[in-house]
């Protein structure tokens, strides 16, 4: 088989619903129409919704025909409402926050809402090239016919550019310096010169650049003070209340479970309360009751880790137990999560095991599940 029929028959199952995770453009296609429909207000050029139902479509409601439109970011409307005007001027949006605030999340939601693609994307790693930002070279046809048009293979930026769309760069300052300069002719000039066709690629209306950065992360590079003021900063904090971070979860374990033909987890259920609960706690280095001191251990213990634990859970639930998600199925999880340096977490958990959940009111379960798993 041709790695051609490979990519057309993927292509044919993702284009039927099988994908394994389609992007939000077809996961949320229904609610983008719907939105497009109902939308009146001025949409800035190239956009598909105006800015007003961008946030709408993040930040979730109902529309005038009944129509609901599913929270996809829980947090603060403001931090929404200028992320997406941002997006309208001619400034790039920085979005920045500690690891599992959503950054990619939103990220690839405003891109799909702006501009009805989220796909235009770089990934940010060490090894990033410049020509990941502008462009690269076919070299078939490069030594066959020397630099044309035809032999230019256009980085997603450019392709962006050239067609008014919304370009993503994931982890920004995981890529070197000088890389991540390339960012600044294409953000203050709006054109990326092609010198050795002596010709540009300009930016046409439409065209904006979201970037994703970790701002407590080991190994990154810092990100030059003339790129940062090509950028408007927006932070995005962790979530404010427990009841917030359950929401989150318990949405997105039901929107991760379904392809994975997961059983959905019964609304109020006790076990994904008490895993956001730990790890608030462990965090924040103090109870939920302000009365205890914690000692914080090494990992973040982030919204996407308590996402990820309770999505385990349930799959072992599903395929190992009776399908109800139990503290015993979240036990391993939870010690995976919050276990990351062997010497010093294990001890910091065992005090809170042994001071903190052994205590506790109706979490007996959870405590017996959890000295079995770390036994
Ligand atoms: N405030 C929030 N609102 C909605 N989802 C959130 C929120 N915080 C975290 N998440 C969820 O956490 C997961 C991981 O987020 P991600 O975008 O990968 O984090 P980051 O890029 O900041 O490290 C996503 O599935 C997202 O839905
Ligand atoms: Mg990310």
């Amino acid at each position: 088989m041709s790695e051609n029929a490979i990519t057309t028959a993927g292509e044919a199952r993702g284009a039927a619903g099988e994908a394994l995770r389609p992007h939000v453009e077809v996961a949320f296609a229904q609610e983008l129409s719907a939105l497009a429909a109902a939308d009146d207000r001025p949409r800035p050029e190239r956009w598909r919704l105006s800015p007003w139902a961008v946030a709408t479509y993040l930040l979730g409601g109902t529309l005038g025909d009944g129509t609901v439109i599913t929270p996809k970011y829980v947090g603060p409307r403001r931090i929404v409402e200028v992320a997406v005007t941002t997006l309208a001027t001619d400034r790039a949006l920085l979005l920045l926050g500690v690891p599992g605030t959503a950054k990619t999340w939103v990220s690839e939601h405003l891109a799909a809402a702006v501009s009805g693609d989220s796909t235009l994307l770089v990934q940010g790693t060490a090894g990033t090239p410049e020509e990941a930002l502008r462009y690269g070279w076919n070299y078939a046809q490069l030594l066959a016919n020397g630099p044309s048009r035809d032999a230019l293979v256009p980085s997603p930026v450019m392709r962006a550019m050239a067609q008014g769309m919304t370009a993503r760069v994931e982890e920004l300052t995981r890529m070197p310096a000088d890389v991540q300069d390339a960012l600044i002719t294409i953000l203050s000039e709006k054109t990326l010169p092609v010198p050795e066709l002596g010709q540009e690629v300009q930016a046409v209306r439409g065209f904006n650049l979201i970037a994703t950065a970790n701002d407590r992360d080991r190994g990154v590079n810092d990100l030059s003070s003339a790129l940062r003021r090509r950028f408007n900063t927006v932070v995005l904090p962790l979530p404010a209340t427990p009841e917030d971070e359950v929401d989150i979860v318990a949405r997105r374990v039901a929107q991760i479970g379904r392809p994975l033909q997961l059983p959905p987890v019964p609304e109020g259920t006790d076990e994904i309360r008490r895993v956001v609960t730990v790890f608030r706690e462990l965090r924040a280095g103090v109870t939920a009751d302000g009365r205890t001191k914690l000692k914080s251990p090494t990992g973040t213990l982030s919204t996407a880790e308590a996402i990820s634990v309770v999505t385990n859970g349930l799959a072992l639930a599903t395929h190992f137990g009776d399908g109800v998600l139990r503290a015993g199925d979240l036990a391993a999880g939870v010690l995976g999560a919050v276990i990351r340096d062997p010497a010093t977490d294990r001890v910091v958990w065992q005090e809170y095991l042994e001071t903190v959940v052994r205590e506790r009111d109706g979490w007996q379960d959870f405590y017996r599940a959890c000295r079995e798993v770390g036994a």
